[in-house]
């Protein structure tokens, strides 16, 4: 089957099927064995990137600047200090001259429907790099260190402890209702995700075999082979913080919870930044459990290969 990548963008990871995941992930791990072998390359000279950040970032805004400047493209960091989005001129206005001057977009900020009106105005490829609603690019290199730590993250079980409706969980849901990982989201109801979500995820389980739950339960994580956290107010929920403070401190990731897996195996993940001693405690985030600074690197070579798919012809 060819697959065809060329001028897409990247905003939910709905909008990509299983073949297509796939076929990046094997992408992603090719660009890291290239990086880690020292070859340069400089698959996207002459072309443009603007990095679009209405939210603050550390990982996201360094994998697409190094990734894109280090194979010879021009990345331009634009927050919304720097431009109009939205402010004084129209979203659709400031799409289209952006359209005019670069090859593709990275948008990071609150509204999903920014990301959705940046595509269909600039015509050119957008990447979702987090809105309030999903994390697509975060969720890609989550199954990359999956992949590598188990071979194969088919029929492995991922429980994801904490903010059940933010963005990572909710990106997690679909990639792995797409490519057959288990998911088990542990939160208390009032933050489960939503109901249109999870009809949406559990037909595409159903053709993956991946079994989704939704449950308030610790004792669920039993046989997880990873145990995912992520802080308990997101970006622009701070006023919430105290509220979920109170609602999530069962849910903590500690060497308790850790040990309740009843698996020697299972490792920790979390996208980070972290809040040690509120998600996840400083032991188990620094222990031999965790993945989490592969996890960050794989952001890198995740986001690599989705701008070589939509920007070259490699595919
Ligand atoms: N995980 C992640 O997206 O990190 P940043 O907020 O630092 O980009
Ligand atoms: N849920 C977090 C993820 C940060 C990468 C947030 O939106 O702040």
């Amino acid at each position: 089957m060819s697959l065809s990548f060329f001028g897409r963008s990247l905003l939910t990871l709905l909008d990509y099927s299983p073949e297509e995941i796939r076929y990046l992930l094997d992408l992603s791990k090719k660009v890291k064995a290239e990086s880690k072998s020292g070859k340069v390359f400089r698959r996207f000279e002459g072309k443009t990137l603007a990095l679009l950040f209405e939210k603050r970032s550390t990982r996201t805004r360094c994998a697409f600047e190094t990734a894109f400047g280090e194979e010879g493209g021009h990345p331009v960091f634009l927050s919304n200090a720097d431009i109009q989005l939205g402010a004084k001129e129209s979203l659709e206005d400031t799409a289209r001259v952006l359209g005019r001057m670069f090859s593709a977009i990275q948008f990071r900020g609150f509204k999903q429907e920014t990301a959705e009106i940046l595509a269909r105005y600039s015509q050119v490829p957008v990447y979702n790099g987090l809105t309030d609603l999903y994390h697509p690019t975060q969720a890609l290199a989550d199954l990359m260190t999956l992949e590598e730590n188990f071979g194969d993250a088919k029929g492995k079980t991922l429980c994801f402890t904490g903010d059940g409706r933010n963005n990572v969980a909710r990106s997690l849901m679909i990639i792995c209702a797409k490519m057959g990982t288990n998911f088990t989201v542990i939160t208390p109801g009032e933050l489960n995700p939503d109901d249109e979500l999870r009809k949406k995820c559990a037909a595409l389980a159903q053709a993956s075999g991946a079994v989704i739950k939704v449950t308030p339960d610790i004792a669920e994580v039993k046989g997880a082979d990873a145990l995912y956290t992520d802080v308990w107010a997101s970006m622009g929920e701070e006023n919430k913080k105290k509220e979920r403070v109170r609602l999530l401190s069962p849910y903590q990731v500690n060497q308790r919870l850790m040990n309740m897996t009843e698996n020697n195996g299972t490792i920790f993940l979390h996208c980070l930044p972290a809040v040690k001693g509120e998600e996840v405690t400083e032991d188990v985030i620094e222990g031999p459990q965790s993945r989490a600074w592969d996890e960050a690197e794989n952001r890198k070579h995740t986001i690599k290969a989705i701008m070589l798919a939509t920007l070259t012809k490699i595919n």
